[in-house]
């Protein structure tokens, strides 16, 4: 089976799991061949992705559990779509290496649109906005190297400029500032950007000049002046605790506040050598928390209403060890949704004491 974005629905594709509405009634069965009337009612309930069979059986699975007992994660990641994107993502985070070697040394010129094509082509072979969640948030225990991070905020910081429906270039300033934004750390000690171990204070410390080395990288290069503010200031917050200015809410840079965004959510929820991914709904909690105060306002409401739904379907673990699947986003409450465990339907937010710990 494979899985298919619902704007990529086709007469007479094969469904191949029954599809189910968030509120658990039944739209189709598996088995159905689609016709037009098909996809419309497909389309009318919102859902973003659903499997079909395959045309041909391109890649073998090996299957240690009978398809229907697999989480959604699980039968993603056994996708022909998914094992190329992985493969691809790799692929371009190891030519970004290179080419971030060679403009830190200077060698080669800062060409914004032969550096973000990649993005775009990884982009597309997601699904889109509807698709990239799923595949990032399967590749969470990759590699925690500069340049996959920069290719995960750069497709991220594309996703929510599009969700925010901004201007193609606005779109297009946000994928390269989110490509670019951490170019500084060329030019900081390998041994501590490649530090096993959490960083002490001092490191730290000389860790956080990678934004103004990144920014004097490429200050007098002919790009447009937001990208130059996406390395200088993704790590400025709404509230002034950022740095290295520590500049207050609208000082800092429309398309740098989306990368802050981006850039916070991939470092969370990645794995880092000192730590586990923390699991995204704990950082969804803490960015209800304390979004609005430290980012921008219209940023933080686009991104979180949109990234809940990406979770729609997906298998959980909760805090008392129950598994169960989310089949509806509360909308007051985005990362208490409702999980349905066997027959059971737990509503989180009516149970402050249950959260998600994982998503499986
Ligand atoms: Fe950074």
């Amino acid at each position: 089976m494979k899985l298919v974005s619902v704007d990529k629905l086709e007469p007479g594709m094969v469904v191949s799991e029954n599809i189910y509405t968030v509120d658990d009634r039944l739209v189709l069965t598996k088995g159905t061949i689609l016709d037009n009337d098909d996809i419309a009612r497909i389309r009318s309930f919102s859902l973003y992705n659903i499997f079909v069979e395959e045309q041909k059986k391109a890649v073998k699975v090996k299957e240690e559990k009978p398809q229907s007992s697999l989480s959604y994660a699980e039968k993603l990641r056994t996708t022909e779509e998914f094992i190329k994107f992985k493969e691809h993502i790799e692929e371009h985070a190891e030519a970004l290496e290179e080419s971030f070697r060679m403009l830190a040394n200077d060698s080669i010129p800062l060409d914004v649109d032969k550096l973000t094509d990649p993005v775009y082509h990884l982009f597309v072979e997601a699904g889109g906005t509807a698709g990239i969640f799923d595949m990032l948030h399967n590749l969470r225990d990759n590699s925690d190297a500069v340049f996959m991070h920069s290719l995960n905020v750069s497709l991220i910081s594309n996703t929510i400029a599009t969700w925010m429906r901004l201007s193609s270039d606005q779109i297009q300033l946000a994928t390269a500032g989110g490509l670019l934004h951490d170019i500084g750390k060329m030019l900081i000690p390998s041994e501590l950007v490649n530090k096993t171990e959490k960083l002490t204070e001092y490191e730290e410390k000389a860790m956080r000049e990678h934004v103004v080395k990144g920014y004097e990288l490429i200050k007098d290069k002919d790009i447009d002046p937001h990208i130059k503010n996406c390395v200088l200031m993704h790590h400025e917050l709404r509230d002034g605790s950022g740095y290295p200015f520590h500049i207050k809410g609208s000082q800092i840079d429309e398309i740098a506040s989306i990368v802050t965004v981006a850039n916070i959510y991939d470092e969370l929820t990645s794995k880092r050598t000192y730590r586990a991914p923390i699991c995204p709904f704990a950082v969804i909690e803490q960015f209800e928390d304390e979004g609005l105060s430290k980012f921008a306002p219209d940023v933080i409401m686009t991104f979180l209403s949109n990234i809940v739904n990406t979770f729609i379907a997906n298998r959980v673990m909760l805090n008392n060890g129950k598994v169960g699947d989310i089949v509806f986003i509360n909308p007051e409450h985005l990362s208490k949704p409702m999980v349905k465990c066997g027959e059971e339907f737990i509503d989180l937010a009516a149970n402050r004491n249950l959260a998600i710990v994982a998503v499986i």
